[in-house]
């Protein structure tokens, strides 16, 4: 085990300290300052002991990239669910169990708290970790509602504790890349974001008896779930501050129903939002689970060019076709056109471009967003890595908070748009 430690630690980093040197990416990217070689030495020999409470679908992801990690040691586990305990337990033997997730923040032993349960959980377990002097990482969404979610900010503000949330792409170099090459002006004016996520599958488990439906499948029910915006779009519609520099959207509003899957759930399986900026770009996210077709997308249109963000390619605007209006507005001027403007067959309607991209980053995994626990290369590996950096130093990542705050807040406010089909508007400032 030692070795397989020794050969992955070179890469942890690599990419983000590189790319973070930008002035653009640390702008955007203010975390990324403590992905140095040089903090990275700082912490070699040393581990964070870390306890899991939830070790369900993405407890166990995280397991496995935390036992490839030479400064982190699993030191206990936590979960109500004996199967789910009984298959960490089967990688860390070692680690003490627990049912109880109080009594693994009483052991001494824990330096740091990862928490993936689900998400009407999180608030209190957050609360009650940094209560008991933990660092302490919690999993996407940060809350249920935008109540749970000031009162976790509000704990943790009040602390000198570090608290880290599980939004991958914050350390994923595509990312990183694409906003630094926007804000170098790369594709121009920002003038739209478009995010989706499409799957064909009813988001259902296997659940072994009745009683413990709600516990197993608890996305599908809203007292515990705010469904497909919590669960995904919290995800893309960090893209949005990235791109906009930092400013986030005034108002969204938005559609959505149980179209398909009409199985006694209780969450939307098809949603519409779209939120507006204060400039007038609109930024779009629309999720639907019975049609696979377009898979996952995040993109960056500019009036220069378009940056697609799940697989690392920039487009250009120019040369590749000229659009209709302007072809249209040359005939006129050259006298062309006989009568009518728009009945001439020479003139083009504006389409997609036909330009193939250049990929911008060298080895990019694609994920086609299929996976429901994470998928490798998306920057899951380097957030834990990071979270045990913070451990380990006590220092909190900065402005790691507020990008959660904000992704989790538009995504609870796009649910309530969704869910009452108006707008809401989005509060300009952070609450601290
Ligand atoms: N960042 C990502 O890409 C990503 C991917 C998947 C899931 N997630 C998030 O991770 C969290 C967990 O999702 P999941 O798919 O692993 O769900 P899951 O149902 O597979 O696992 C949740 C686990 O929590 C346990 N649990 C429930 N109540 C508990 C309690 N009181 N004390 C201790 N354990 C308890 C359950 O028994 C279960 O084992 C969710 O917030 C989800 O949004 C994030």
């Amino acid at each position: 085990m030692d070795n397989d430690k020794t050969m992955t630690r070179k890469g942890f980093f690599e990419n983000l300290g590189a790319l973070a040197g930008g002035a653009a990416a640390l702008s955007v990217f203010p975390w990324l300052s403590a992905c140095t070689p040089e903090k990275e030495k700082e912490m070699s020999g040393e581990v964070a002991r870390l306890g899991i409470i939830g070790t369900g679908s993405r407890g166990l992801f995280h397991i496995a990239n935390l036992l490839m990690d030479p400064n982190a040691r699993i030191v206990a586990l936590c979960d109500i669910y004996e199967p789910h305990l009984d298959d960490a337990s089967a990688l860390i033997p070692d680690a003490k169990r627990y049912s109880d997730y109080h009594k693994l923040l009483e052991d001494k032993d824990v330096q740091g708290v990862i928490i993936c349960t689900p998400l009407y959980l999180h608030a209190q377990m957050t609360i009650d970790s940094i209560a008991a002097g933990k660092h302490t990482f919690v999993e996407k969404a940060m809350a249920w509602s935008p109540e749970q979610l000031n009162a976790m900010c509000s704990a943790w503000k009040q602390s000198d504790r570090v608290l880290m949330v599980g939004q991958q792409r914050l350390y994923d170099p595509k990312y990183v890349k694409a906003m630094d090459m926007i804000h170098n002006g790369a594709i121009g004016q920002v003038v739209g974001i478009r995010n989706y996520w499409y799957r064909n599958n009813d988001w259902r488990r296997e659940v072994p008896s009745p009683g413990l439906e709600r516990q197993i499948n608890w996305r599908l029910y809203k007292d515990y779930s705010r469904g497909l915006m919590t669960e995904l779009a919290c995800h893309q519609l960090a893209n949005g501050g990235w791109a906009m520099g930092g400013i986030q959207p005034e108002s969204v509003c938005g559609n959505g129903s149980i179209l398909f899957w009409k199985d006694g759930r209780e969450v939307f399986d098809n949603v519409s939002a779209i939120y507006q900026y204060p400039n007038g770009v609109t930024m779009t996210f629309q999720s639907i689970i019975s049609n696979k077709h377009f898979g996952m997308g995040e993109q960056i249109l500019g009036s220069e060019g378009t940056i697609d963000l799940v697989t690392g390619v920039i487009y250009s605007e120019a040369g590749n076709y000229r659009s209709g209006i302007e072809k249209l507005l040359k005939q006129i001027e050259t006298n062309l056109l006989s009568s009518s403007a728009f009945a001439g067959t020479s003139w083009a309607t504006e389409g997609a471009a036909n330009e193939k991209g250049i990929r911008y980053i060298a080895n990019v995994t694609v994920n086609d967003g299929a996976s429901s626990t994470g998928a490798s290369g998306d920057g899951s590996a380097e957030l834990m890595h990071a979270f045990c950096q913070a451990v380990i130093t006590g220092k909190q990542p900065e402005k790691i908070v507020e990008e959660a705050y904000w992704s989790t807040l538009l995504a609870l406010l796009g649910e309530q748009a969704t869910r009452e089909r108006t707008m809401v508007e989005i509060p300009g400032e952070l609450p601290w």
